[in-house]
């Protein structure tokens, strides 16, 4: 497939995306302490297989191979995130220069291969020992993850100019407090609220700290946003695709563009915000980017007698899906990337993370052959290249993601990565799809004309 790859710039951002627990291991090496993911992942019933973090892809001991394999991509950028247990142990107070020391080396092995870092703070794995203190049901979690900030950008901010305060707070939010489904494993809806408004307090305390340790340092955050619609055209329906949009999408963008949160969410979910003066204008820094991460659309139906926001998903009949089940529509990403642009105004768009699940199979002469991860990637690509054309400020893409690894609640069976892990052997095999990023990446000259 074509890919109208000239409407990118020449400085375009061509990266792959990683999480610390996703891939790291070594969970009781070197001071880290344990978080809740390592909590919810050993608790029996809570991760398809009983998987778990604890080796993962080994990348802790492996990242130089996992650069050079960046390498072969021609990759010029890369997405990673920091694990706070591993940097403060405690959740606060002292830093753990051993966890520092590892984060700072693969900083420095990443800009010897040419490849751009860009650190994610906060991707859903919290120090244990603050969610035995209330977690992000507590205000004094957003200081902490200031705090925890200004350590590492104080350290890696020399060499670090991209910065993401958070990953998915409607993660870590909805699913781990609300749905249950993703640690902590809650199921409270006055808490999820209260855990959305300290991960916004968090981004925007966070964003202050990274600024002041590290001047110059551009800053965004990362949301999963959706495109929704309502599936029929029932006021009902028409009207739960307003509250699903709301919880998906509008519950996290209007805090941090300063529009406070949306007055319809909050009458929907009927809980008191733990609001105090001048929080609306911490969450509300001024943004240096935007970044989406996108996988699939939505319709949705009326569900009165479902969890908040009472919108159910209908599965629409006769389209692909991955293995997650998410469908497959590249248009989705488009209208994304052009709602960010027109209706918050974003002066600098990522896609921080896009890509696809599918049961990979290692043939008998060792290579794997992903034809609908390709395509995915190929749709994909050709849907940012037209929301470009038609004014989206998009400067990078991140595929999601560099290598299969922990897929939290499914554990290893879903396989999103552009490089195969075979997880006995550890060995890594860069699949069909790999093979054809790198080709894009070298018909648009990205190696080459690496970001500044
Ligand atoms: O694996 C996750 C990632 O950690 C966050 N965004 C979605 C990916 C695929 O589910």
């Amino acid at each position: 497939m074509t890919i109208d790859l000239a409407a990118f710039p020449q400085d375009f951002l061509w990266g792959t995306a990683t999480s610390a627990y996703q891939i790291e291991g070594a969970v009781a090496e070197d001071g880290r302490s344990p978080s809740i993911w390592d909590t919810f992942s050993h608790t029996p019933g809570k991760v398809d297989g009983g998987d778990h973090g604890d080796v993962a892809c080994d990348h802790y001991h492996r990242w130089r191979e996992d650069i050079a394999l960046m390498r072969e991509l021609g990759t010029n950028a890369y997405r990673l995130s920091v694990a706070w247990p591993r940097v403060v142990p405690g959740g606060d107070g002292p830093a753990n220069a051993r966890g520092l020391d590892f984060y700072d080396a693969l900083v420095d092995g990443l800009l010897e291969a040419g490849i751009t870092p860009s650190v994610t703070l906060y991707h859903w794995d919290l120090p244990q020992v603050l969610q035995d203190r209330g977690g992000w049901s507590g205000r004094d979690t957003a200081h902490h993850l200031a705090a925890y900030a200004a350590v590492v950008a104080e350290r890696l901010g020399d060499r670090v100019r991209h910065w993401t305060t958070l990953n998915e707070p409607l993660c870590s939010a909805w699913i781990g407090h609300l749905e249950g489904l993703m640690a902590p494993g809650l199921t409270d809806l006055t808490t999820a609220v209260r855990a959305s408004y300290h991960l916004l307090l968090g981004h925007g305390l966070a964003t202050q700290a990274i600024r002041a340790a590290s001047p110059g340092a551009q800053v965004g955050i990362v949301n999963n946003l959706s495109s929704i619609e309502a599936a029929t055209e029932r006021p009902e329906d028409v009207a739960a695709a307003r509250r699903m949009d709301g919880h998906t999408n509008r519950w996290w963008l209007d805090p941090v563009h300063g529009r406070g949160f949306p007055a319809d969410m909050r009458e929907v979910y009927g809980v008191e915000l733990p609001e105090r003066e001048g929080d609306l204008a911490t969450m509300a820094q001024p943004l240096d980017w935007l970044g989406l991460n996108y996988y699939f659309p939505s319709a949705v139906a009326d569900d009165p007698a479902g969890p908040a926001p009472y919108a159910a998903d209908v599965p629409r009949q006769g389209v692909p899906r991955t293995a997650m089940g998410w469908e497959v529509d590249a248009a989705g990403i488009e209208s994304l990337l052009l709602r960010l642009t027109h209706e918050y105004g974003a002066r600098r768009l990522y896609v921080t993370e896009n890509g696809s699940a599918y049961p990979d199979v290692v043939r008998p002469d060792g290579t794997v052959d992903d034809p609908e991860r390709t395509r995915y990637l190929e749709q994909h690509l050709a849907a940012c290249a037209s929301a470009v054309r038609k004014g989206a400020p998009l400067a990078g893409y991140f595929a999601w993601s560099l290598l299969d690894n922990f897929e939290w609640a499914y554990g290893y069976d879903k396989r999103f990565g552009l490089v195969h892990v075979d997880y006995p052997t550890q060995r890594r095999t860069v699949k069909g799809s790999g093979r054809r990023y790198a080709e894009i990446i070298r018909q648009h000259g990205g190696r080459e004309r690496r970001a500044a």
